[in-house]
């Protein structure tokens, strides 16, 4: 069929953009479920997808959810609410396999992941044909059809839902892999494995959410298919949709955390701890409270990093110097504000919803330094976006594993290399190591080799979240 060019919306959104988008964009939750899927009875699945779209969560419904978790606090009543939400996306594998073989208008989606693993700097081996195969997961080298997304605010609930929608779809589908992601336990809450409070920093989309200060504002079509800002021509039928990027990440927390031991950073006045806590909000550019360094370079202030109306109001504006961030911390890599032009950074935002997966760190791990055999733990990365070769692969590729990014021509040796993002930059593996710069605020140019990579890629795959009115139209039919 021919693609037809969308109309240009005027608002965003509508009551019914409201209805159509999934809600996996700030769904709250406490754990969640991805169930990666092959379809085994196409027909049938077409029939139960019909029966599973009421149980499928819309924007509207998170919008409602949280105002009634928002209500129950304002009343100080007990315990968390009951609360769940259901999502599902497809590969371009999964797609096809639907008969639906329009493009979407994303070639990395079409390819798969798999595909771009050394792109992305994943590591692996060359097989005797020539290709990379990269050192992921059995399941996410086999063909994936799809991914059912399951949220809420306690184990149980999410298992509840997962039963019901296993009933829904039935044989339709076989589950080829689950992942529990939970959030982590006690004052850790929203804290990713390494310790930094993670989904601090996310775009916002004026007339959605409204902004908060310092907040990076996009068009939506930045993040949804179809809406304005969205530059590439869809199938009217893809319009709230939205590409999802999932990515299987461990972290090898034991050895982060004996790096940062070893090597604190000796500036007066610090005691030893003290340096090691700086050296890890120097990778990152935040304190563990989510404190931004660029806002207090020095020491953490866990009332900063509590307050949404403060904590991303800095702009990296001291772009000579990394006394106070280095130029390749994380969060600088990955949204370097103005270090360059603000239209230069705004199609590249992604909406990041990841999760924590795996056991805490046991106290024999954290004496050896070293991750304990068979023990996988690290982040369950989801992330929202309209081309995936701007969102996700981009950063990842152009931005975090880029030794020369941000440029710097104002540095006194403007070829003086950045290094890598010290928290997922990856280089496939290479034994001579990745370097990163600027780590020591009185030492700025002072190299820091990484002795591994602390974040190992266990694969993933791209998939595309469509618009709920799909689920019951043009995949169903
Ligand atoms: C295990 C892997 C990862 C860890 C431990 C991690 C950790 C963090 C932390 C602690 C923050 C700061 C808090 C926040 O703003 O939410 C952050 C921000 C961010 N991360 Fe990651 N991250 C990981 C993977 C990734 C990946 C794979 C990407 C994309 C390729 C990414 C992109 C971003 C972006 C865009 C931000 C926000 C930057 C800003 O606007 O200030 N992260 N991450």
């Amino acid at each position: 069929m021919a693609q037809q060019p969308l109309p240009t919306p005027t608002t965003f959104p509508t009551p019914e953009d409201l209805k159509d988008l999934q809600g996996e964009l700030g769904f709250p939750k406490r754990a969640e479920d991805f169930v990666f899927f092959t379809i085994q009875d196409v027909a049938g699945f077409k029939q139960a997808l019909k029966q599973l779209q009421p149980l499928i969560t819309s924007t509207a419904d998170v919008q409602a959810a949280r105002k009634q978790i928002d209500d129950h606090k304002k009343c100080n009543a007990p315990g968390l609410l009951k609360i769940v939400g259901t999502n599902i996306a497809f590969s371009a594998k999964g797609l096809t396999k639907l008969g639906v073989t329009e493009s979407l208008g994303d070639a990395d989606f079409a390819a798969g992941q798999l595909a771009d693993a050394q792109n992305l700097g994943d590591t692996g081996t060359t097989d005797s044909s020539g290709n990379f195969v990269p050192d992921w997961l059995p399941q996410f080298k086999s063909a994936i059809d799809g991914i059912l997304l399951i949220a809420g605010d306690s184990i149980l609930t999410v298992e509840e839902q997962r039963n019901k929608v296993e009933l829904v779809l039935g044989k339709t589908i076989n589950a080829v892999l689950t992942v529990n992601g939970l959030v982590r336990p006690g004052k850790e809450k929203g804290h990713e494995h390494f310790g930094f409070l993670d989904g601090v920093s996310l775009p916002g989309i004026q007339t959605l959410t409204g902004l908060l200060p310092g907040q990076q504002a996009v068009d939506p079509g930045v993040l949804v298919l179809g809406q304005n800002g969205d530059t590439v021509t869809r199938p009217a039928w893809a319009k709230n949709g939205s590409f999802l990027a999932y990515r299987q990440l461990n972290q090898l927390v034991p050895e982060f955390n004996k790096f940062l031991n070893d090597n604190p950073l000796d500036l007066p006045g610090l005691t030893r701890p003290e340096g090691s806590e700086l050296l890890g909000a120097r990778l990152v550019g935040r304190w563990k409270s989510g404190a931004p360094i660029d806002i207090t370079p020095l020491k953490d202030d866990p009332a900063l990093g509590a307050d949404p109306q403060r904590r991303n109001n800095f702009d990296f504006s001291d772009a000579t110097d990394q006394s106070r961030c280095p130029f390749s911390a994380h969060i600088r890599k990955t949204n370097p504000r103005t270090d360059l032009p603000q239209a230069a950074v705004a199609p590249h935002q992604i909406m990041r919803q990841g999760i924590a997966f795996g056991p805490e760190v046991t106290l024999l791990e954290a004496a050896a330094g070293k991750t304990a055999p068979g023990v996988n733990r690290g982040l369950a990365f989801v992330c929202y976006q309209s081309a995936i070769n701007q969102g996700f692969s981009f950063l990842q590729h152009t931005w975090a594993n880029n030794i020369n990014f941000p440029p710097k021509p104002t540095l006194a040796n403007p070829t003086e290399e950045i290094g890598f993002d010290p928290i997922i930059g990856q280089n496939g593996g290479d034994k001579a190591g990745r370097v990163t710069i600027g780590q020591n605020p009185n030492a700025q140019s002072t190299p820091m080799t990484l002795p591994v990579e602390w974040v190992v890629s266990k694969g993933g795959e791209y998939f595309f979240s469509p618009p709920i009115s799909a689920l019951t139209g043009k995949l169903a039919a």
